[in-house]
């Protein structure tokens, strides 16, 4: 029985690329079903574009600042991954707001993790947030992307709890050893077809079953 082909990612980035080195260091294992076709950023200096680059993965960079409208940069963005032939978009750490014309074009294919329980605190700024509102558990969601901001269909969480200690920078930590796993695992699912957005829900197989170890400190 010949495997089916990878799917070909790209994760876009903006700055460090923790989230992106993830995804290139799972898809180096055999049984990964997708694999790096192209490391993309908005900003020349992100540092995680040498990290790709050390892992041999083409990398690009597409400045907003090289054009005069949201429309054209993400024109411009379509046509890039679309030429280098990307089944699944990554965001991962990409400071960028879409146009709604760019979400539909990728809908099912776009998918984005942030550093919380979605819906609760989407945005900037999120583990401050957190800490401030005294919740006792935290953690990371990867959803598909929709026109609204971190408010796309839930595909998998992990719970992180909060130390009553915590300060921004050690629930973020925390929080980002959670995201290393969880990410991987959700693209993984979803170029298996496993998991998958079907009018507006994500539909998951029936052989699906909920990696527990996702949701251990
Ligand atoms: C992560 O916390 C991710 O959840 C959020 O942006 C941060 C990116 O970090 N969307 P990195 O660049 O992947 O290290």
């Amino acid at each position: 029985m010949t495997s089916a082909p990878k799917k070909k990612f790209a994760a876009l980035i903006s700055g460090r690329g923790s989230n992106m080195a993830s995804l290139l260091a799972a898809a180096e294992k055999p049984d990964f079903h997708a694999e790096p076709t192209l490391v993309l950023s908005n900003k020349a200096d992100a540092p995680g574009l040498s990290v790709a680059e050390r892992a041999g993965v083409p990398t690009k960079v597409i400045s907003h600042r090289d054009f005069a409208s949201r429309a054209e940069y993400d024109a411009t963005l379509d046509e890039t991954l679309k030429e280098a032939g990307v089944d699944i978009i990554c965001l991962a750490g990409f400071m960028r707001l879409f146009t709604e014309e760019f979400v539909t074009s990728w809908t099912g294919k776009l998918i984005n993790i942030h550093p919380s329980l979605l819906p609760s605190f989407p945005g900037l700024n999120v583990q401050q947030k957190t800490l401030d509102a005294g919740v006792r558990v935290s953690g990371c969601t990867v959803h598909f992307v929709d026109a609204g901001t971190d408010t796309g269909p839930i595909i998998g969480q992990a719970v992180v709890p909060i130390d009553p200690n915590d300060d921004d920078a050690s629930l973020s930590a925390r929080i980002l050893g959670q995201e290393h796993k969880l990410y991987p695992r959700c693209l993984d699912l979803i170029a298996q077809e496993k998991i998958w957005l079907e009018a507006g829900r994500v539909r998951y197989a029936t052989d699906f079953r909920i990696d527990q170890s996702l949701s251990l400190p």
